[in-house]
């Protein structure tokens, strides 16, 4: 068994912080989506993993490298453009030869891990050729929708569906034999012009290939947008192992906080789950559940809640902040001089709300 993790992808909902970065590395409890996919394949005994790459490869490749981090064997395999999840099946055909192979989404983020459902389809009858897993959904529009028989079968499979037949969503991780090949060698790109997998999954069941489901059990969300990426982290922050690594200084610390090497909190009050990264800085303020201040950040005289703040970033004297998402090397801070207006340098695509 190999697996197959797609860290492609141009991440538009996510912008600006995918102008620059790749959508997989965004973090959530200050580590990066794609890690936790990597980390729930090494737990099923996979080492052998193809990471399909776009432009953000440079990136990709600097923070997982060979995988040995992860006890994982890794290959990347580069996509000249987001064609679709299919493309990617097309392109790793040399690297997963004729083996069974788990498809892992890179910006899907599962709690619980996948060892259940790939030890399922590893022991599956003769007659199956792929496995996906589903959620049910409150808006399946946005998904990859199915149709189920009553003992799990897949029986039609439609992508972003205007008129869903259910509210069955598919999730980012799928199971395959080699029939697959067959099938993204024959379909053809949808109306949005990418190889779709659904299709592919059609052309199983079309050609008389046996495709089951399961529901997920655990916590899923696909985070490939800002208010996803919130509930992602505090999802993720419930589960962060508390330890106080750095100085602590007339302050007070709550409820479950990680507070990394080097980092110095002063006059502060933490309140958890929340986590300070390495070398941080934190000056009379107050850091509120489910926040994720990254390495090296310097927050001074505010206070923030549910945010996420990315690496070397400045937030100083500017009253509270909640529900953010603030990218690297960013300045937030309070204005002093006259005229006393608010004054703005925001990327493309940045989204500010003004008190
Ligand atoms: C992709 C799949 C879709 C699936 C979703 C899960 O959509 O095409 O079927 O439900 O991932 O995250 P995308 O996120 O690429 O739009």
């Amino acid at each position: 068994m190999k697996a197959l993790i797609l860290a492609g992808g141009s991440g538009t909902r996510l912008r600006p912080l995918t102008h620059t970065a790749s959508k997989q590395l965004v973090p959530i409890a200050n580590k990066p989506i794609l890690f936790y996919g990597l980390e729930a394949i090494a737990e099923c005994g996979i080492t052998e993993v193809g990471i399909v790459v776009g432009h953000t490869a440079v990136e990709v490749k600097a923070a997982v490298g060979d995988g040995s981090n992860f006890g994982l064997k890794v290959t990347y395999l580069p996509q000249d453009a987001p064609r679709g999840l299919a493309h990617a099946v097309l392109i790793a055909r040399e690297f997963l030869g004729d083996e069974d192979f788990v498809m892992y989404l890179g910006d899907n983020f599962l709690v619980g891990g996948v060892s259940d459902i790939v030890q399922g389809f590893i022991e599956r009858d003769a007659s199956t050729a792929a496995r996906i897993l589903l959620a049910r959904v409150p808006d399946p529009r946005k998904f990859g929708v199915a149709e189920i028989a009553g003992d799990g079968s897949v029986l039609r499979l439609v992508e972003k569906p205007d008129n869903p037949p259910s509210d069955l969503a598919l999730v980012g991780v799928y199971l395959f034999d080699h029939h697959i090949h067959e099938a993204v060698a024959d379909i053809e790109p949808s109306a949005r012009g990418e190889l779709e997998i659904t299709d592919a999954i059609s052309w199983l069941i079309e050609h008389g290939f046996g495709v089951n489901s399961s529901m997920v059990d655990g916590y899923w969300k696909d985070l490939g947008d800002p208010e996803a990426l919130l509930e992602g982290n505090r999802i993720a922050l419930m589960a962060i192992r508390p330890l106080i690594m750095g100085e602590v200084i007339d302050s007070q610390v709550d409820g479950p906080v990680l507070i990394e090497a080097g980092a110095r909190i002063v006059d502060s009050i933490i309140r958890g789950p929340a986590v300070i990264g390495r070398d941080a800085s934190l000056q009379s303020c107050y850091v509120g559940p489910f926040s994720a201040i990254g390495d090296r950040c310097s927050i001074s005289a505010s206070e923030v809640v549910n945010s996420i703040i990315l690496s070397d970033s400045i937030v100083d004297d500017v009253g509270a902040i909640e529900g953010s998402v603030i990218g690297k090397f960013a300045t937030i801070c309070h204005r002093n001089e006259r005229p006393r207006a608010t004054k703005l340098v925001v990327g493309d695509h940045a989204r500010v709300e003004l008190l």
